[in-house]
């Protein structure tokens, strides 16, 4: 990881460049305010709300100076990062996209890939594409905002990478949590491997990367995205690891040791029970239908053999129901 200073950002910045930025990013921090002062800029409130065809469509407006030698700056979390990166695709047919991720989710995970989507109605990720950033910019200072809550939700996708791919650094971190730099160091390593081996999501190993999304996406889409993407992808972990136990591909003790390690939100199993309580099955069947995953009729899932150790499999459908029936009571 090279980490930044704001100084760093003067090169991507002028007149040829259009930054967009989370503006409550550009509240909390006033030197940020200053590093932008006379330059295009495009201020935007973060959330899933803002990965729509709608703010494509203002940024494509604000960035109608922006030639096909410019760049795109994206200063936010996953949903700015997102949203710019379709943009940086489309603008110009294609132009320079940087990366300035300021939440920890965006640092360890939603900057580094390509990948970027806008959401259609309520369907996550209905529209995407692959622009691989020219740059990132890790800036230190700007991450001394985040709340605890936010320092999780990165480190569940951070843990959601070790889990599936680095046993030594599972034990690791099972033992001695780790601090905001190892954590971004590690799961971009393992985040970095997996897209240069799979950049394009056809050589079945990008998937990996999916391990909790499956209910994770299932749990934001129950909640109208009220339960926040990283700590949705936490309990999918959950459902992932007792989908896997209930098929015999995870062995009931592994799922325990993972279940214990996982930084969850409090009361995660609580939690779990009350929002599949309050969701229909035929809800949770559509949500299953229109993850782009499946490739056959039952959902595809990524299960865990051990730490470090995974597949993909097919889930039938009393499966899952059968599970829902049981996380729906609090049981795992
Ligand atoms: N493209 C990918 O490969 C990929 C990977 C993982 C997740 N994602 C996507 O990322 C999104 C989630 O990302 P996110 O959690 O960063 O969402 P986000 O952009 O909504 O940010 C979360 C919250 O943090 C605030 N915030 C941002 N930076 C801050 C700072 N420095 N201090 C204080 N508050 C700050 C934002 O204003 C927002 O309220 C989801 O849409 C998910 O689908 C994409
Ligand atoms: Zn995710």
């Amino acid at each position: 990881v090279n980490w930044s200073t704001l100084d760093d950002l003067s090169p991507a910045l002028g007149p040829d460049s259009l930054v967009v930025v989370d503006t409550r990013v550009l509240r909390l921090h006033p030197k940020l305010q200053t590093a932008l002062h006379g330059h295009p800029v495009l201020g935007l409130r973060a959330g899933e709300g803002a990965k729509s065809l709608r703010t494509l469509e203002r940024i494509g407006h604000a960035a109608r100076h922006v030639t096909r030698r410019g760049r795109l700056v994206a200063i936010g979390g996953g949903t700015i990062g997102d949203v710019c990166t379709v943009a940086a695709h489309l603008i110009k047919r294609g132009i320079d996209l940087v990366h300035v991720p300021t939440t920890a989710l965006a640092a360890v995970d939603s900057s580094l890939g390509g990948k970027g989507a806008v959401n259609l109605g309520g369907i996550k990720n209905a529209l995407g594409v692959f622009h691989q950033p020219q740059q990132t910019h890790l800036i230190k200072s700007l991450f001394r905002t985040l709340s605890p809550t936010q320092h999780r939700e990165g480190a569940l996708e951070a843990w959601k990478m070790v889990v599936t791919l680095d046993a030594g650094t599972f034990k690791r971190w099972s033992q001695t949590e780790p601090d905001f730099s190892t954590l971004i160091q590690q799961a971009r390593r393992l985040k970095a491997d997996i897209c240069r081996r799979d950049p394009f999501e056809t050589k079945g190993l990008r998937v990996v990367l999916n391990f909790g999304h499956t209910f994770g996406h299932v749990l934001e889409s129950a909640t109208a995205f009220r339960m926040r993407h990283g700590d949705a992808v936490g309990l999918g972990m959950l459902c992932a690891l007792d989908i896997g136990v209930a098929l015999g591909v995870t062995p009931r003790a592994v799922a325990q040791r993972v279940e214990s390690a996982l930084p969850l939100m409090p009361r995660a199993r609580q939690v779990l029970a009350m929002t599949f309580k309050r969701t229909s099955r035929s809800f949770i069947e559509g949500c299953l239908r229109s993850d782009k995953k499946r490739e056959s009729i039952d959902p595809m899932m990524v299960l865990l053999e051990a730490p470090g150790r995974w597949r993909l499999a097919p889930v039938p459908p009393s499966t899952w129901q059968k599970a829902v029936r049981q996380w729906s009571r609090g049981e795992g």
